[in-house]
């Protein structure tokens, strides 16, 4: 039966390895932060991280990511306190509808690992990939300039 690690849990999963990650998470795991959109790999709003890299979980199968650490929106936070991302968030009022933001989230999450410190290009490259109907990308460039000031102590 695979395995899956994720959030830091290991689960015995008795699906097709071929089914994807998505499903996995949000049918048998009941971890519903993930969101389903396009299901094609286009949209970007149900990445999560994959060894600390962004995946599209609707395209990424159970066979590919198991053993392997996973991290969904609902592991990012330790008990009642926020990631930092999640609290910028909150901060800088990114959401609208919110439908694609655990993607967006995820992808922030994944871009500030990478570059601790993105320049206004970086942000728009990364964040790019993920589509936002609602139009919140300079909401979101905003809340990542916040988190990078907090994280260095100037808020
Ligand atoms: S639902 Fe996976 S990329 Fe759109
Ligand atoms: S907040 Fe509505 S699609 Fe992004």
């Amino acid at each position: 039966m695979p395995a899956l690690i994720v959030n830091g849990k290991k689960y015995e999963v008795d699906v097709d390895p071929e089914t994807p990650l998505l499903w996995v998470l949000r049918e048998q795991l009941k971890l519903t932060g993930t969101k389903y959109a396009c299901g094609i790999s286009v949209c970007g709003s149900c990445t999560v991280l994959l060894n600390g890299e962004p995946v599209r979980s609707c395209v990424t199968t159970l066979a590919m990511s198991a053993n392997q650490e996973i991290t969904t929106i609902e592991g990012l936070s330790v008990g009642k306190a926020l990631h930092p991302i999640q609290q910028a968030w909150l901060d800088e009022s990114v959401p609208e509808c919110g439908y694609c933001q655990s993607g967006q989230i995820m992808t922030a999450v994944a871009l500030l690992k990478n570059k601790p410190e993105p320049t206004d290009e970086d942000i728009d490259q990364a964040m790019s990939a993920v589509l936002c109907r609602c139009g919140t990308y300079l909401k979101v460039r905003k809340a990542i300039k916040r988190a990078v000031r907090k994280s260095k102590g100037v808020v």
